[in-house]
């Protein structure tokens, strides 16, 4: 059985007093939360403190990108070995402002995937359409062939040990969420597509909505049958929208449960 993830992407934003601030405010409401599963993705300077300050709770800690190569002379980047190593525990790989801003092909994202499984990580892996590409009804072939780039170079089997995001890139950080049937449609599309192939993978894969969640659409989103979570961005930000998204994850795990 799939059981909910909610994972805060928090971007390039705040310090390392704001990150601690925003922890201590979240924390203790969070500890309560036992149903569902939690974590939060810090910037690469802050993991080591923010994996301090989440030990022995049950918020998992996650890094926002991982370099597509081993140890080595790739100066800036950041190994997969390293993020293992700092307690991480998830990962996100192609997030579209990755591919957008910093010209991340798919294949740069299923070489991030490989390595972050190699080293024991969960990959969020991200994926989702452009407003041109939902306008000109390309989504379903988007999201299959940000899909297929992954399975081509790992192996459908690969995806069993990772998590999947949709995130329609219209919907991030706009305040223009896809209706709760938009993204249930797309969820739907990509899980029908690896059951093709796998059924059993398929069903026990988490697929995560991200664009624009916040506090009052969380549980409408998690109610549908295909979406088992959110990928948080500004939301995750502001401790009692976070909380409000987390408790609507854990509602939805009672009512499963009833
Ligand atoms: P948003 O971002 O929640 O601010 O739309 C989501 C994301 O980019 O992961």
């Amino acid at each position: 059985m799939r059981v909910k993830l909610v994972a805060g992407n928090w971007k390039m934003n705040g310090s390392l007093a704001s990150c601690q601030a925003l922890l201590k405010a979240i924390m203790p409401p969070l500890s309560a939360l036992k149903r569902a599963r939690y974590a939060v993705c810090a910037p690469y300077p802050y993991l080591a403190a923010v994996g301090q300050a989440l030990k022995g709770s049950n918020v998992a800690l996650g890094a926002q990108d991982v370099c597509q190569f081993e140890d080595g002379a790739y100066t800036g980047g950041v190994s997969g070995a390293m993020l293992a190593d700092c307690g991480c525990r998830y990962v996100l790989v192609g997030h579209s402002e990755r591919r957008s801003v910093f010209g991340e092909t798919d294949e740069v994202a299923a070489a991030k995937f490989a390595q972050a499984l190699r080293h024991g990580l969960t990959p969020i892996l991200c994926i989702g359409e452009a407003l041109a590409e939902r306008e000109a009804g390309t989504t379903e072939a988007v999201v299959a062939r940000q899909l297929d780039a992954v399975i081509r170079q790992g192996g459908l089997e690969t995806l069993a040990r990772s998590v999947v995001a949709y995130e329609p890139v219209w919907a991030i950080g706009t305040g223009k969420t896809a209706t709760p049937q938009q993204a249930q449609a797309v969820h739907a599309y990509i899980r029908a597509r690896i059951a093709a192939a796998d059924r059993r993978l398929a069903d026990a894969l988490v697929i995560l909505y991200g664009g624009s969640v916040k506090g009052a659409n969380a549980a409408q989103l998690f109610a549908m049958p295909d979406v088992d979570g959110g990928l948080i961005g500004g939301a995750s930000l502001v401790a009692d929208e976070f909380v409000a998204i987390c408790r609507a994850a854990q509602g939805a795990e009672e009512t499963a449960r009833i």
